[in-house]
């Protein structure tokens, strides 16, 4: 997968492509990374990204041409694209438009600063997406959790059974996780998890996972669709909900 990003705060992306999982990727050939410094696409001596916004008002604008030129620049050596536009007035991002965003091959980041871009630039853009109801100074950080996002359900970047089980992916949030020690200073890991039965353990955090996902986000229990384990689990939690009452 190709991914873009044009800003005009490059050494920011440059970041995520040298940590973890990612960088890893990045190293394999699975991602590649291009930064484009929105300057380098301007004509003028002072490299000007934005201007006066006509009508008036507060704040500048990011002006027109320097996106022209580099889409001009992009599509020559790279191809159409899929364009995302970071704005709070996108829609947020989610499991679901994250997943649907790791199966295209070809995305460019606009990352949007100031009081806004130039509206002529909408013309590229396929998608707006916002990463929550707050305003943010800049684009950059909303382009960096997109990217971390879709590159991990990116084929060959995370191992599937990681991909299946974890939080959203199932509908559910996630179980508790455990490590050594065994007893932290009388803080015991549930016994189950030494039990060696896999049956037994795969209810036990199914049974969690429904449990946290009831108390935290019911709106997510309302959406699931339950399975068989998710019944058996459900019917453990009611009889111990029931003897503990
Ligand atoms: N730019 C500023 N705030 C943002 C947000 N919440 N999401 C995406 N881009 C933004």
């Amino acid at each position: 997968m190709n991914i873009s990003v044009v800003t005009i705060f490059p050494e920011m992306i440059e970041v995520i492509t040298k940590y973890g999982v990612l960088a890893q990727a990045i190293k394999e050939g699975i991602i590649k990374i291009n930064i484009f410094n929105l300057r380098d696409f301007t004509k003028d001596k002072h490299k000007t990204v934005d201007d006066y916004p006509f009508g008036g008002g507060p704040g500048m604008v990011m002006k027109p041409e320097p996106f022209f030129n580099f889409f001009e620049f992009y599509k020559e050596n790279y191809g159409t694209p899929y364009v995302i536009l970071t704005t709070p007035q996108g829609d947020t991002l989610n499991n679901d438009l994250v997943k649907e965003l790791s199966k295209k091959d070809n995305i460019v980041i606009i990352c949007g600063r100031y009081e806004g871009i130039d509206e002529r630039v909408m013309n590229f853009v396929d998608k707006e997406i916002s990463i929550g109801d707050y305003v943010l100074t800049g684009g950059e950080l909303p382009a960096m959790v997109i990217i971390d996002s879709i590159s991990r359900f990116v084929p060959g970047v995370i191992d599937k059974e990681s991909l299946e089980n974890e939080s959203f992916n199932t509908g559910l949030l996630d179980h508790p996780h455990y490590t050594r020690p065994r007893d932290y200073n009388g803080n015991k890991v549930p016994e189950v998890l030494f039990s060696g039965n896999h049956k037994k353990i795969e209810i036990w955090r199914r049974k969690m996972a429904l449990k946290k996902t009831l108390e935290k986000r019911p709106d997510l229990f309302l959406k699931k669709e339950l399975d068989l384990i998710d019944k058996k689990a459900l019917i453990e939690l009611f009889r111990e909900l029931d003897t503990n009452a």
